[in-house]
């Protein structure tokens, strides 16, 4: 593993964030694997992508770009308009594990994000499927 603290350092500080959100929502807008969870996105994803790129770089211990503009994340809160079982939630995860894999991020550092983000996309299921 890299030298940094936080795994915003480890993964590259605000231009790699930003390359994996692209990397994420680029592909959740082309495979047809992650239909079911782009069909819950607006037609155009230039605010989903700013707003977690936002919210990561501060979850993963960089600036607080989110909190400073929209104050607590209250994620859970945030996802309860959207219908998120369990295919919601594997989507999301398989979406980011992908991206993790094109934007070739360390598998160290990889192994560390998959973990992180699994239990917080478990978190925001408010659905029983
Ligand atoms: C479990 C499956 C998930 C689904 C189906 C899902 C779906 C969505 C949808 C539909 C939006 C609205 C997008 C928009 O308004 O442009 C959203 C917003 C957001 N999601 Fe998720 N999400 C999931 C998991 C996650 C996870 C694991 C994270 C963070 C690690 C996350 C972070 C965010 C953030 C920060 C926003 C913006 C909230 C706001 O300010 O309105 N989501 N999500």
């Amino acid at each position: 593993m890299s030298a940094g603290t936080t795994p915003f350092d480890q993964l590259g500080g605000e231009s790699a964030v930003r390359a994996l959100v692209d990397c994420f929502y680029d592909l959740m807008d082309l495979e047809p694997a992650y239909a079911r969870l782009r069909a819950l996105h607006p037609a155009t994803l230039d605010g989903s992508r700013d707003k977690l790129y936002w919210f990561l770089c501060g979850w993963l211990g960089g600036p607080n770009h989110y909190v400073e503009r929209f104050g607590h994340p209250m994620l859970r809160a945030r996802h309860l308009p959207y219908a998120i079982g369990h295919v919601e939630r594997d989507q999301w995860m398989a979406c980011m594990t992908q991206a993790l894999s094109e934007c070739a991020v360390e598998p160290a550092v990889a192994q560390g994000l998959r973990n992180a983000f699994r239990g917080t996309a478990d978190w925001m299921r408010n659905r029983v499927d």
